[in-house]
């Protein structure tokens, strides 16, 4: 594992957003995993004023979300698939059709998970993967005590990740209490890993995600098992 200390949280972003960008420009084809949440807001900003200033072709870009919460449309404001519209893909020249984003309104969860797995296979797998982590350790929401060996799947959310969550929804009660989440063994396929952590919450995870043992308590530890992970963390985080 690669860690690059930066500053801040805004350095953390633009330090991304600089990656992403590189790998967006040197490839004539790209997939990319990408991820929700507060933490990469700010690449995204600066990741779409990158591409649009130096007229990037987006034709080729094909992206695939880590996860999203069951039950919610893509029209709801605190949907994953309402996230990247808002924060990224509106904002840049992207195929809307090249995105996606599990279907957390599907019928039948458990086909929508395999299908899931089967498109990323089908797009060739993963380029470069960007995640963020959560409190307790989680990757996408792969919550502790996950299989290391699970493919995209339906999860049950852990009282302190739909604490966390609950700033985006009116109220505690309106948090899904389930989602569809890329599994770690699809995620540890992705070819090149960053992770990104800012802020003092998520220095517990992050050091033992770095430096602990290998557990499926602490998901994002299997990242130790990575060739090509790298670590972007401010200094709060570390
Ligand atoms: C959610 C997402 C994760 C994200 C985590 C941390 O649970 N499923 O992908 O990494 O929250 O979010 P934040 O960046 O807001 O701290």
């Amino acid at each position: 594992m690669d860690t690059i200390k930066v500053n801040n949280y805004d350095e953390m972003s633009k330090k991304c957003a600089e990656k992403v960008f590189e790998k967006i420009s040197s490839s004539n084809r790209v997939v990319l995993g990408l991820p929700t949440g507060g933490t990469p807001e700010k690449m995204y900003d600066y990741l779409a004023e990158m591409l649009n200033e130096n007229g990037a072709d987006l034709s080729n870009v094909y992206t695939v979300n880590l996860d999203e919460y069951v039950g919610l449309s893509g029209e709801h404001i605190a949907s994953y698939r309402n996230y990247m519209n808002t924060v990224f893909f509106d904002k840049v020249t992207i195929p809307k059709e090249n995105t996606n984003v599990p279907n957390g309104l599907a019928e039948d969860l458990k086909k929508e998970a395999s299908a899931y797995d089967q498109l990323i296979e089908d797009l060739g797998g993963i380029d470069l993967m960007v995640m963020g982590i959560g409190r307790n350790g989680h990757i996408a929401f792969n919550e502790p005590g996950t299989s290391f060996t699970e493919g995209t799947h339906v999860t049950d959310l852990t009282e302190d990740t739909i604490e966390a969550n609950s700033r985006y929804f009116d109220a505690y009660e309106d948090v899904p209490k389930q989602a569809l989440t890329m599994g770690l063994h699809t995620m540890m396929k992705s070819e090149a890993i960053i992770l990104l952590a800012s802020g003092e919450g998520k220095k517990d995870a992050v050091e033992k995600m770095i430096n602990g043992e290998v557990t499926e308590e602490l998901p994002a530890s299997i990242l130790q098992k990575h060739e090509n992970v790298t670590v972007i963390a401010d200094e709060d985080a570390l």
